[in-house]
């Protein structure tokens, strides 16, 4: 029997929890032309999300293109894998070749199809910067051109969006803003994991300011992602304790992706011992493991912090991110004063170690905050 939990990866249907009225929303702003942008803190579970959209939208006849903007390393190759996954979505393969002529011909694009991998589209005409702003105008346009030679709707998610911003800044943004505005068959889900630049793109003097809704990205209710994690033990043969879910949910501190990540391996570790009962101290015992395994990886993060981020650290653990500026916990753990703590916890939350929630400061990974509880001084 498969382990029924699923983390590192764009989540399959029957591991998806909770998320009605956004999966609601999101499919049906996107089949209305609209351009959402959809913010959250790493691992909530934008990726996911999207991915649900889309196939709801597919099911109801639209096309759906999905990029991830981060995995290009320069501005034109992320426009030559957009233009690829624009085409290649509506196009078949043995009219592949004349759409791009129709649509690209003046700006000279080359067509590689290679058996057994992916047809690309290169433009190798394109040297200056200048020819880049006029290659990504064509682009920017090609959603509602094949919107209306298809006759239909087509939906975009541009993953990561956030790392537009590395390529060349507010010229990408204008020429995409100026571009989208008026495609009204095209929705677009722009998603982005570094909430603090998603949202100084939305700000007021951004091209994005206004542009459409934006969904800002909560944790799943803990109680149902308890019931979720208990009703999968059940079902595949396990017993759990009444409690286990809740208890595996709380020590993730809430994290989809951790919650995942606990919940599949104290499964495994119980189909291992071919146990039929599993309770808080297997959650406790596969744990230690865990630990044990990224002893390593954490070891070396912890290097690389200068001795008041570490500090600072261990303050966020020990004192579950609170009041961590008052003269009580800056005595205890030894910190320096309130501006310089300050800079070290803006470091750690820039490095993806710790986040603001509410009021609190939280260690992102727990498995580093059960490390640093356990193996720092
Ligand atoms: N709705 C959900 N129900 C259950 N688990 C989920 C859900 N959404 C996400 N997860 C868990 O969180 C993991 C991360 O999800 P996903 O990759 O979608 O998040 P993300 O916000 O896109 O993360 P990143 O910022 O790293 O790209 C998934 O692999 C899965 O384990
Ligand atoms: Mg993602």
């Amino acid at each position: 029997m498969e382990n029924p939990f699923v983390y590192g990866e764009v989540i399959p249907a029957s591991a998806f929890v909770d998320r009605e009225d956004e999966l609601d929303r999101l499919t049906n702003d996107l089949l209305a032309g609209q351009k959402v942008f959809l913010i959250s803190p790493r691992r909530y579970g934008k990726s996911s999300l999207v991915r649900q959209a889309l196939s709801a939208a597919v099911r109801r006849r639209a096309v759906a293109v999905d990029v991830t903007v981060s995995s290009y390393s320069s501005y034109v190759g992320f426009l030559e894998g957009y233009a690829r996954a624009l085409l290649v979505a509506e196009a078949r393969p043995d009219s592949l070749r004349g759409w791009i002529r129709d649509l690209l011909g003046p700006l000279r694009p080359e067509l590689r199809i290679d058996p057994g991998s992916r047809p690309s589209i290169s433009f190798p005409t394109v040297r200056t910067a200048r020819d880049a702003a006029r290659l990504a105008e064509a682009i920017f346009a090609l959603p509602a051109r094949i919107a209306e030679l298809r006759r239909k709707r087509l939906v975009v998610a541009l993953d990561e969006f956030q790392a537009i911003n590395g390529f060349d800044g507010h010229d990408v943004e204008h020429a995409l803003r100026a571009a989208i505005q008026h495609q009204r068959q095209v929705g677009y889900v722009f998603s982005g994991s570094e909430p603090s630049l998603m949202e100084r793109m939305l700000a007021r003097s951004r091209p994005f300011y206004k542009a459409g809704p934006v969904m800002r990205l909560q944790k799943i209710p803990a109680d149902r992602f308890a019931s979720f994690v208990n009703e999968r033990f059940t079902r595949t043969g396990f017993k759990p304790d009444a409690g286990l879910g809740a208890a595996i949910v709380e020590l993730a501190g809430n994290l989809p992706y951790d919650v995942q990540r606990l919940a599949h391996e104290v499964w495994d570790d119980g189909r291992a011992a071919g146990r039929r009962m599993v309770g808080v101290e297997d959650l406790h015992a596969t744990l230690r493991r865990l630990l044990n395994e990224h002893d390593a990886i954490f070891e070396a993060a912890w290097q690389r912090l200068t001795l008041p981020q570490r500090a600072a650290l261990r303050a966020v653990v020990l004192e579950d991110g609170r009041e961590l500026l008052s003269g009580d916990v800056r005595a205890r753990h030894r910190l320096s004063g309130p501006s310089s703590v300050q800079t070290s916890l803006a470091a750690l939350v820039r490095d993806d170690f710790v986040a603001r929630e509410h009021a609190r400061y939280v260690v992102v990974d727990s498995l580093l905050r059960e490390w640093v509880a356990r193996r720092t001084y």
